[in-house]
């Protein structure tokens, strides 16, 4: 399989290793650089908070946290993205619940107010809060340059938990804590659940952290077990300079929303609870935790009709995504594209009809994308309540898809359109690899 080139043949690697050298003092081959992919969910979208099989892989773009170790308890950060400088002591204790989770437009370059304080230090002082939780031994700081790739920032490829996890392996580096990545999972969920305070699921920072470059993972987000499936078997004919049969197409729409300030995402786990709730009850389980991935299959069957219409269209997904997630694995492995396609088509319909998690300009996105050339299938990416929407392309079509999406795009939603750079509407990717330092 071809090497993923990102990020060491780009631009932005060098400038955040110059800037970090310039930050701190030191010499440019002191800067280390921790490189946190975008994730993916092509299948298994909104059942991981309930326990659910999710499958996942990271795209060839991501979060750069170039830094050294502060040699004291200081921590000093820029951003390539915000304004203003974040400075803290590790000795401080953090305070879960005080953050709002931030990573919206409303602060970057040029609208920020100096005055405020710079909150999107949160995912540092977060990473802290979980560091210290579990009982790690924080004594160092660290002077870091972060940056995302522009224009990604809140568009459903889980730029927060890249961040976040950006975060956890600058500090472990600079402190010579070694950490498994499930640990690191569970870190990364203090940061989002108690630190933050989303009520979302582990299928993000699962797929920054474990991810591999041509291979699907798959989470049992329930027991915390995952695999790797090896992907469609390389076609030599095609062309791209990866000899990869496909590419990964994002989509934007234009909205940008962080999650916490949009009450859907939490409300949407909230109902799915109540709905596991009543189902427990129906068959006398109630002393199980209410997610749906405690109820078994012929429980829903039995006792959907209990449920009124908007938590049996909760609980449907819940269990048609399930499905869908066993079938896409096996025709994954096959490398069964078309098979692989329609079932993310059809997980993108479920969350628009069951999840009701679409909007307006999403859904249309959505329907653009079916229609284009070489696409194999497509859905929302990330929460779906703004954002982006992912498609599986034909490599070789991949340019064709593009062309198609931007033109339709701006006819449908001209004044969302016309807010994008035109290169910035649809872009091309390739999958990428797992978070790591280099
Ligand atoms: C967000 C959450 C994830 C997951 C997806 C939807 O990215 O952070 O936990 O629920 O939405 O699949």
């Amino acid at each position: 399989m071809g090497a993923v080139r990102w990020p060491r043949e780009s631009e932005q690697f060098n400038v955040i290793r110059r800037k970090v050298a310039e930050m701190s003092g030191r010499d440019i081959t002191d800067v280390r650089v921790v490189v946190s992919p975008y994730r993916i969910c092509p299948l298994g979208a909104h059942i991981d908070h309930q326990g659910g099989i999710v499958s996942a892989m990271t795209i060839d773009k991501g979060i750069l946290l170039g830094f050294v170790p502060s040699d004291d308890s200081q921590v000093l950060l820029q951003s390539g993205q915000f304004q203003g400088e974040v400075k803290f002591s590790v000795d401080e204790e953090p305070i879960p619940g005080k953050a709002a989770k931030q990573n919206g437009s409303n602060h970057l370059k040029g609208s920020f107010s100096t005055q405020e304080e710079c909150s999107w230090g949160n995912y540092a002082r977060g990473a802290l809060y979980a560091l210290k939780k579990r009982g790690n031994n924080i004594k160092q700081g660290i002077i870091g340059y972060i940056c995302g790739a522009e224009g990604l920032d809140s568009s459903g490829l889980s730029s927060s938990a890249a961040v976040g996890v950006a975060y956890l392996l600058a500090f472990e580096s600079a402190n010579d804590l070694i950490v498994s990545p499930t640990e690191n999972i569970e870190y990364d969920r203090l940061i989002e659940n108690e630190y933050l305070g989303l009520k979302n699921g582990i299928l993000d920072q699962s797929a920054i952290l474990l991810s591999s470059y041509g291979c699907l993972t798959c989470m049992n987000c329930k027991t915390k077990e995952h695999n790797l499936i090896r992907g469609p078997e390389l076609n030599s004919h095609t062309s791209n300079e990866n000899n990869s049969p496909f590419k990964i197409l994002l989509a934007f729409s234009g909205l940008k929303q962080n999650l916490i300030s949009n009450p859907g995402y939490n409300s949407r786990v909230a109902e799915c609870r109540e709905a596991a709730k009543i189902l427990l009850q129906a068959c006398g389980n109630e002393e199980l935790e209410p997610i749906l991935s405690n109820v078994e299959p012929e429980v829903y069957k039995e006792h959907k009709c209990k449920l009124d219409p908007n938590l049996a269209r909760r609980a449907e997904h819940y269990f048609s995504e399930n499905n869908r997630v066993l079938k896409g694995l096996e025709a994954w492995a096959c490398g069964n594209l078309d098979e692989f396609g329609k079932l993310i088509s059809a997980s993108g319909l479920s969350s628009i009809q069951n999840y009701e998690s679409g909007c307006e300009p999403l859904i249309q996105l959505y329907k653009i994308l079916l229609e284009a050339p070489g696409v194999y299938g497509a859905r929302f990416s990330g929460a779906g309540f703004r954002g982006c929407c992912i498609a599986f392309v034909e490599a070789e079509r991949a340019s064709d898809a593009s062309s198609y999406i931007k033109m339709q795009y701006s006819q449908v939603q001209p004044e969302l359109a016309k807010q994008m750079d035109e290169d910035g509407l649809v872009l091309v990717c390739d999958a990428g690899d797992c978070a790591r330092v280099i």
